[in-house]
């Protein structure tokens, strides 16, 4: 027989216990989830995405009850939203901006993960489901953005779907399949509405309360990236710990506070963002006849539209075999496994023959793809003694801001018409940011770190 529960509560809350762990969830995850007491702002953007999530959801749920998904129609509802339904306009301009808005905050949540080392041991399985997170939050935005049949939506898609037909053999037949007509049409948009506005949402709730979970099992890391869960009291507590609720609770409304402030400045003053956040050839209905001069993602997708951009027949043969030649020297030369080393020249000499094969679009494809997927490794190729980017050689500072910097670099030119220039600098830049994640295991290992002290080191303010 199962032992019985001992239930604390009485009255109502008693009744609840008795039939659903209530006060228990409330326990675990909140009054009594101790998390470090040296939390910085850094900590504000995952309950900021939390934030976000919720605001997508409900200002989405609106915009559904006046959408039409039919490609006759599809555009003049959304004018029709914009213009005469009674607060529409702050409906649609919420759901837009927090598109945007989801994507800052992911990104310097992101950030955070790398500079105090949180996807390290034993945090492997909350970066993993991150990572998840961030690929369906892509295609979420991908989906959404075919909504408004503008322009920009219209050939925005055909342009991606489009990349698919560069897979060898089976392209051209699983473009069509995507699509469900040979052009972007009223089967693609049906499908893409509902996989927006339930399939993906499902698959992000479920993915985020695993990251969640996984979080609240191991306890969270912290600037210092030194582990709280080491020095407890005698009822078990962690020395250095607080509960989430009440301080991390209240923490959070600050953070909560600034962002509204930031959010509802832009919602109500540039919801555009001069073209930024909101294209201004989406205002334009979809012509299926007249493709614009110039196609660009939305921001958040630069960066890998660049690198997608950048991969030439010329830069195959002359950066890519280089690159690749010069990494499997290093993977000899390093005291790696035979193993791991016949693997990289297996990979290397596989890809280097394909590079003759494939035309340069399907590498463009897999670069693209693997610049995304190659976050996922994160946990296993950073070999530094010490987590949190405090406590390792100055240097590697200099290395993440490099990294920042590439990485707008490159979004800043995937926004951009294609130039000669634009070109040149993006394979440069798509070099130096693979680079920064497939030398990592040596790189990170290198140079003299800072002491890490035994306990948080923490100031109250
Ligand atoms: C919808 C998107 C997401 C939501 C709602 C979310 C939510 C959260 C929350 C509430 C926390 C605890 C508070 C904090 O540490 O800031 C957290 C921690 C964390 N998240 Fe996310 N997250 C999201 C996406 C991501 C992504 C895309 C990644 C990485 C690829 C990621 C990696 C992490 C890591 C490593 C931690 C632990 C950080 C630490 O303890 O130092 N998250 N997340």
């Amino acid at each position: 027989m199962a032992a019985e529960k001992k239930i604390e509560t009485t009255g109502l809350l008693g009744w609840i216990d008795q039939r659903f762990p209530l006060t228990a969830n409330y326990k675990a995850h909140l009054s009594e989830y101790y998390a470090p007491k040296n939390f910085n702002f850094w900590y504000f953007f995952g309950s900021l995405a939390m934030l976000v999530l919720v605001i997508q959801i409900v200002t989405g749920i609106f915009l559904t009850m006046h959408y039409k998904p039919d490609a006759a129609r599809a555009f003049e509802s959304v004018e029709y939203i914009m213009r005469d339904v009674p607060w529409g306009w702050l409906v649609r301009y919420m759901h837009s901006t927090g598109a945007s808005a989801f994507f800052v905050v992911v990104y310097l949540h992101m950030f955070r993960g790398l500079l105090y080392g949180s996807y390290r041991k034993p945090r492997e399985l909350i970066w993993i489901f991150g990572c998840l997170i961030f690929l369906v939050l892509m295609a979420e935005a991908f989906f959404g953005y075919l909504l408004p049949w503008g322009q920009m939506s219209y050939w925005g898609a055909q342009v991606i779907v489009n990349l698919f037909s560069a897979i060898p053999f089976i392209g051209p037949e699983l473009s069509v399949w995507i699509r469900g007509d040979y052009v972007v049409g009223d089967a693609t948009l049906n499908r893409f509405f509902a996989f927006h506005v339930i399939a993906i949402p499902l698959v992000l709730l479920g993915l985020v309360a695993a990251h969640i979970l996984a979080l609240h099992e191991v306890g969270s890391n912290n600037p210092d990236g030194v582990e709280i869960k080491k020095h407890k009291d005698a009822q078990g507590r962690p020395l250095d710990g607080i509960p989430f609720h009440p301080y991390y609770t209240v923490h959070d409304i600050l953070g909560v506070s600034v962002f509204l402030m930031i959010f509802s400045a832009v919602v109500f003053l540039a919801p555009e963002m001069g073209g930024y956040f909101l294209e201004f050839n989406n205002f334009i209905p979809a012509d299926p006849l007249k493709t614009p001069p110039h196609i660009a993602p939305v921001w958040y997708f630069t960066p890998y539209y660049s690198i997608l951009r950048a991969i030439t027949g010329e830069f195959l043969i002359f950066g890519l075999i280089p690159f690749l030649l010069f990494y499997l020297a290093v993977v000899w030369m390093s005291r790696t496994k035979f193993l791991s080393k016949l693997i990289a020249a297996g990979a290397v000499g596989a890809m280097i023959v394909g590079f003759f094969l494939f035309d340069a679009k399907f590498w463009g494809v897999v670069a693209m793809g693997a610049s995304v997927m190659i976050f996922f490794a994160m946990p296993w190729i950073d070999n530094s003694p010490v987590k949190s980017i405090r406590y390792r050689p100055d240097w590697h500072k200099a290395v993440y801001a490099v990294f920042v910097v590439i990485f707008v670099v490159l979004g800043y030119f995937g926004v951009q018409a294609p130039s000669a220039i634009g070109e040149r600098i993006s394979q440069v830049c798509t070099l130096l940011y693979f680079g920064f994640f497939l030398f990592m295991p040596w790189w990170s290992a290198m140079g003299e770190p800072k002491p890490v002290p035994e306990r948080i080191t923490f100031a109250p303010h």
